[in-house]
């Protein structure tokens, strides 16, 4: 016996179904793909640095971070400008004077030779040693250790520094990647202020 209810109720949905395959859509069309121009516009808004974006490593952590260029990089403060104005260059010091100083690495466990045109990150990095780094220009403090002896620039010298406050190296900090000894001393790598 056919129940005519199940009948009708089929009948009803296949047309609905029906209906529903043939309607015509309301002409709604999906919206431009404006992603691209949205990322282009924040990459826009945001400064650039002006040296390698790190791949594997973090730029800074510390206080001053990454830092953008532009405008001389107004890194330090009005009124607060580095001792070390200019830096200075370790490829002038001639041949005869070049010196050689003990650099004790305290986390690695050892000492080793630096000479006074030898940045400290890159000495330490031919030891085989994985020290941190970032920028390699003295931009960002992701290098930084600690010179256990006192202040950082009784035993060494910046080539370049845009990332460390005159407090921060009295406090015996300093930016391995572009500092270079000029006595002996021991250093915490990987110490940021
Ligand atoms: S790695 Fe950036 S200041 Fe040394």
């Amino acid at each position: 016996m056919v129940d005519l209810t199940s009948v009708v109720l089929g009948a009803g949905l296949t047309l609905i179904v029906v209906a529903i395959h043939y309607a015509k859509g309301t002409g709604w069309e999906p919206a431009a793909d404006i992603s691209q121009d949205v990322l282009e516009q924040r990459a826009a808004a945001v400064p650039e640095t002006d040296f390698p974006e790190p791949m594997n490593r973090s730029i800074g952590g510390g206080a001053a971070g990454a830092i953008p260029s532009g405008e001389g990089g107004a890194e330090l403060e009005e009124g607060e400008e580095s001792e070390e104005e200019e830096g200075f260059d370790p490829e002038s010091i001639p041949e005869d004077e070049v010196e050689y100083y003990e650099v004790e690495f305290a986390k690695e466990g050892e000492t080793i030779e630096i000479a006074n045109n030898e940045n400290i990150l890159d000495v330490g990095e031919e030891e085989g040693w994985d020290l941190p780094y970032a920028c390699r220009q003295g931009q960002c403090v992701s290098c930084a250790g600690q010179i256990q002896d006192g202040p950082a620039l009784d035993y060494i010298q910046h080539e370049h520094n845009e990332a460390l406050f005159d407090d921060d190296m009295e406090d015996g900090y300093c930016l391995t990647c572009v500092a270079y000894p000029v006595d002996d001393f021991t250093l915490e790598t990987g110490e940021q202020p």
